[in-house]
């Protein structure tokens, strides 16, 4: 790309150190007043005009009741709620879970803080302020894959790795430190149970995936979609898929979160108290394509609140002693071959590092020709 675009004279590479320099985030943009937005941040045509095809009808992805699964040994419940979860990971993959046993008030306190955090004067959240720790440890930034995506998008995110090395507690800031802690703790237990559902949905046993670490690698991510006085020229999060296994995403009032269902954008209402719950391109390969990991991306904001949401993504933590995934050899037969390929560890992070998150490239690259 040419640093310079000739006939406007617009230095866009200037223009994103300039920003990323300031360390306002777009927070900062939003709250000194701005009108318009900077030029970096209008996506192509393209794009925005696949913004006007957002569903309009009432569809909502799958509610899932975990009610009588927590703590229970009725088994008929349990491979009813199996069915409903392997059908939601095959047809959505996305579904929302609710009564998963986090009481209402750590949910609420988890916004509160993350909200907190991004709500304070930008000089004080500017000593987070870094790009460096992106594989580990603690960064505060706007748009991780600013350098890497073709336009950036209307949003501030803090990440801290939880695992699988222990995060020292004292690199969270203080004011939301308790509650990411908390929330990490909550969330993963949510993210036992489904992941023994999905297991069990899968004819393996449902200690599974936990045996494979799939709940030791977590990266819990604190966005912050603050209003955008263009919502009609940017996004909030550009489309994409999650890499890992699952995530876990919690949110607040504030709606902005659509997924790809067919050839319709459905928009994802907030449900008091709901978790939603999607599957990763890690999940969709050792499944050998029976879960989905499914496009999804969040509007800019229009309404005055900032929208808030809490990710919490569960990657890989160790590879195979020969270090590669594939397809699981549980799930394979004559019947059944393998349409992935296996991947080494050195892949998957060069694929997702070496771009913009709009692209699915990794179960593309390895997809075999049957
Ligand atoms: C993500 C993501 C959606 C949201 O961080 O990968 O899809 O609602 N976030 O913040
Ligand atoms: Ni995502």
């Amino acid at each position: 790309m040419a640093a310079m675009d000739a006939t406007s004279g617009y230095d866009r590479m200037k223009e994103l150190k300039e920003f990323d320099g300031s360390k306002m985030g777009v927070k900062g943009l939003s709250d000194s007043g701005i009108t318009s937005i900077p030029r970096f941040f209008v996506h192509p045509p393209e794009t925005l005009s696949d913004f006007k095809n957002s569903s309009s009808t009432c569809t909502n992805i799958p509610i899932i009741d975990l009610s009588g699964i927590i703590n229970s040994k009725d088994n008929d419940h349990r491979l009813k709620i199996v069915e409903q979860v392997k059908e939601a990971a095959k047809t959505w993959g996305f579904f929302q879970v609710i009564n998963h046993g986090v009481p209402i008030s750590v949910i609420d306190e988890t916004i509160h803080a993350i909200k907190a955090f991004h709500d304070q004067p930008h000089e004080v959240k500017a000593k987070y302020y870094k790009r460096e720790n992106e594989l580990g440890g603690v960064m505060y930034t706007s748009n991780n894959d600013l350098y890497r995506a073709k336009s950036a998008a209307w949003h501030d995110s803090l990440q801290a790795w939880m695992g699988p090395e222990p995060l020292k507690v004292a690199d969270l800031p203080e004011i939301c430190r308790n509650e990411v802690v908390a929330w990490d703790k909550s969330a993963t237990e949510v993210a036992e149970t489904v992941m023994e559902l999905l297991c069990e949905g899968l004819g393996l046993e449902a200690g599974k995936f936990k045996e494979l670490t799939f709940l030791d690698a977590r990266v819990l991510v604190g966005h912050c979609y603050p209003y955008c006085p263009q919502p009609d020229l940017t996004v909030g999060i550009t489309s994409h898929t999650d890499p890992g296994v699952i995530t876990v995403l919690l949110q607040n009032h504030v709606p902005g979160l659509q997924v790809k269902h067919g050839d319709e954008w459905v928009n994802v209402k907030p449900v008091p108290g709901g978790l939603i719950i999607n599957a990763g391109d890690f999940l969709q390969i050792i499944s050998n394509g029976e879960y989905k990991s499914i496009q999804h991306r969040v509007l800019a904001n229009s309404s005055k609140e900032a929208r808030i949401s809490i990710v919490i993504f569960f990657n890989l933590a160790k590879w195979k002693g020969d270090g590669y995934h594939g397809p699981l050899p549980e799930l394979l037969s004559s019947e059944k071959p393998a349409i992935y390929r296996n991947f080494s560890r050195q892949e998957f992070v060069e694929n997702f590092y070496s771009k913009g998150i709009d692209t699915k490239s990794l179960i593309e690259k390895i997809k075999l020709q049957n």
